[in-house]
């Protein structure tokens, strides 16, 4: 009897798996597209204030480093930034960001010359930036809204940034990324404009 009993509850939580794993897989199939994603894209500026999960950044900083970059010298850090006081101190720093005072998380990509091809800063900004779209995409596409908030070009943002979070004088504080749960529903614009196409030459 003990032998049966034993048996009927290995098989509940076999099946139990079974069920679960499924469940997960069906989840991976409706993940939206590349174009699906990228056409949804906004800048979202009003967020919950829940915190954002240790594991959706993480999914999010391994978009960012997927990006490409010139001769893959991947001239870039990324400093993720969680503690309130934190967010709340670039806020007041920096003009354009106030929305982090209810963000989950920033993540502040940083271009590095010295690491870039031809340690042109030229390079580090570009191959960066692809990083800072990445990682964009990447929020939209799990649910989350983010925003790309401008550090570089303006020095007395860079130096709040670097200021704040210990950024030697050496590296680029590109950006300031306010990532957090979207508190409303923005529409992405259509900016799709045929003016600005040139088939075969300008
Ligand atoms: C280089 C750069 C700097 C930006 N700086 C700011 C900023 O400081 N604050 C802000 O709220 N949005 C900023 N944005 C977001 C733009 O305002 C936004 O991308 C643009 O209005 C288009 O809207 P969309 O992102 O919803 O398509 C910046 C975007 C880029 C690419």
């Amino acid at each position: 009897m003990k032998n049966i009993k034993i048996f009927i509850g290995v098989l509940t939580v076999m099946v139990f798996v079974l069920i679960a794993s499924d469940c997960l897989a069906l989840q991976d199939v409706k993940a939206p597209d590349a174009l699906t994603v990228i056409h949804s894209r906004k800048s979202v500026r009003h967020f919950t204030g829940q915190p954002v999960s240790r594991e959706d950044l993480d999914k999010i900083l391994r978009a960012g480093m997927a990006a490409p970059t010139a001769v893959g010298r991947q001239p870039w850090s990324f400093v993720v930034v969680t503690d309130r006081k934190t967010l709340n101190t670039l806020k007041d720093g920096l003009p354009y960001a106030k929305m982090l005072d209810k963000a989950g998380a920033a993540i502040i990509v940083c271009a590095i010359p010295e690491k870039a091809y031809e340690k042109r800063v030229e390079f580090a900004v570009i191959d960066s930036t692809c990083a800072g779209e990445n990682i964009l995409l990447a929020a939209e596409a799990m649910g989350l809204g983010a925003v790309w908030t401008a550090a570089y070009p303006y020095k007395d943002r860079m130096d709040v940034v670097r200021k704040t979070l210990s950024i030697p004088d050496d590296i680029i504080p590109l950006n300031v990324i306010p990532i957090g749960h979207p508190a409303g529903v923005d529409k992405p614009k259509n900016k799709y404009n045929p003016e600005n196409i040139h088939w075969e030459r300008w």
